[in-house]
């Protein structure tokens, strides 16, 4: 608005300056510059009062629309919800979740089954690398021997990024990483011989004995001269010290792209001792987890020479596992939050 009267101009100017500068608006109204208008129109000659009267309620009304329509659209704006920051930004103490004492708390069993697991294979000689949850085509099939196009591939059904990355479906993508950071120890005379933990995903539809997201122990041991006898003692030797008994164990001929000769391993129900239960569905025996002789090309790939050494490998289910120690008849309970079934192993 443009004022006429040089002092209310100047006035309204040196108002609106302030106006930005404050914080509580509505104390523009009550500014000594303003006041002071007001007082000189009280002792003003009655020549030019009218039209200096006029042109002073006109800045005051002025002043208050900007008030007001500050208030406005303070009130009317969108305050920012940060869904990353805690409880305590966004929701009042009241309206908080109650989160469960710290002293409550326990280790999910899969947590400490596997520290157990691991802990059994270190006592083996088997160092540990954990398995990445983000991999690549090569990791997941081209270093393990799954030509392009092979119709091996449509037996791990991955889950696969826009950018073409893999949530790998099994822990043997990690082969290939440890084959080449050990190769030089190998050639310096020390076996390699590493478990590697991880989560795998698969497109799977969930049910008791199937679950999307699953734990997996994988091991390789590569030396001169190994085969597989070797590849049976060490599976052996884990299984009775894990579910600390005698068991038996027994294979048969399956197809993996990245064994030669490649083997379905089972063992001895631990549940029943061979009597027969539901665990086992009766037969006594427990199909456990697929193993093999690492095949040449596989360890070609891993700058590792096929003419010198061989390995074995394996890859094996943690829920599984644990479900046959504790008796566990539905695979979806380790994950589904349900506290009276994990207080069971506090
Ligand atoms: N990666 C296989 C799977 O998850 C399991 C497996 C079989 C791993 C044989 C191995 C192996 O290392 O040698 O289906």
């Amino acid at each position: 608005m443009n004022y006429k009267i040089a002092e209310v101009a100047a006035v309204a100017k040196e108002l609106k300056a302030k106006f930005n500068r404050t914080e509580d608006k509505r104390s523009l109204l009550r500014e000594p510059e303003l006041l002071a208008l007001y007082e000189r129109l009280k002792t003003m000659p009655a020549a030019g009062r009218a039209e200096f009267g006029r042109e002073v309620n006109q800045l005051k009304r002025e002043l208050e629309q900007i008030i007001q329509e500050a208030s406005d659209a303070r009130t009317t704006e969108k305050k920012p919800i940060d869904v990353t920051a805690p409880f305590d930004v966004n929701t009042k103490p009241e309206d908080r979740p109650k989160l469960l004492p710290a002293e409550q708390a326990s280790r999910h069993p899969l947590t400490s089954e596997m520290q157990i697991i691991l802990d059994i294979f270190a006592r083996m000689g088997f160092t540990a690398v954990e398995s990445r949850e983000l991999d690549d085509d090569y990791h997941m099939f081209g270093s393990l021997n799954f030509p392009e196009d092979h119709p091996a591939r449509d037996d791990y059904d991955t889950f696969v990024t826009d950018e073409g990355l893999i949530a790998p479906a099994h822990t043997s993508t990690m082969q290939n990483r440890v084959l080449k950071a050990h190769k030089k120890e190998l050639e310096d005379g020390k076996p390699i011989a590493v478990v590697i933990p991880g989560r795998v995903f698969r497109n799977e539809d969930v049910d008791a004995t199937h679950e999307h997201t699953l734990y997996q122990v994988e091991g390789v041991y590569v030396d001169k001269g190994v085969h597989a006898g070797h590849l049976m003692a060490t599976l052996k030797t884990f299984l009775e010290e894990y579910y600390g008994q005698e068991l038996e164990v027994k294979t048969q001929p399956f197809y993996f792209p990245f064994t030669e000769p490649s083997f379905e391993f089972a063992l001895s129900c631990p549940f029943c001792q061979k009597k027969g239960c539901s665990i086992c569905k009766h037969s006594g025996w427990i199909e456990l987890l697929g193993c093999g002789m690492i095949h040449p090309n596989v360890l070609k790939e891993g700058d590792i020479d096929p003419a010198k050494y061989t390995g074995f490998a394996w890859g094996m289910g943690t829920m599984r596992l644990v479900m046959m120690k504790y008796g566990i008849e539905d695979i979806r309970h380790f994950q589904s939050g349900n506290l009276k079934f994990l207080r069971q192993f506090s």
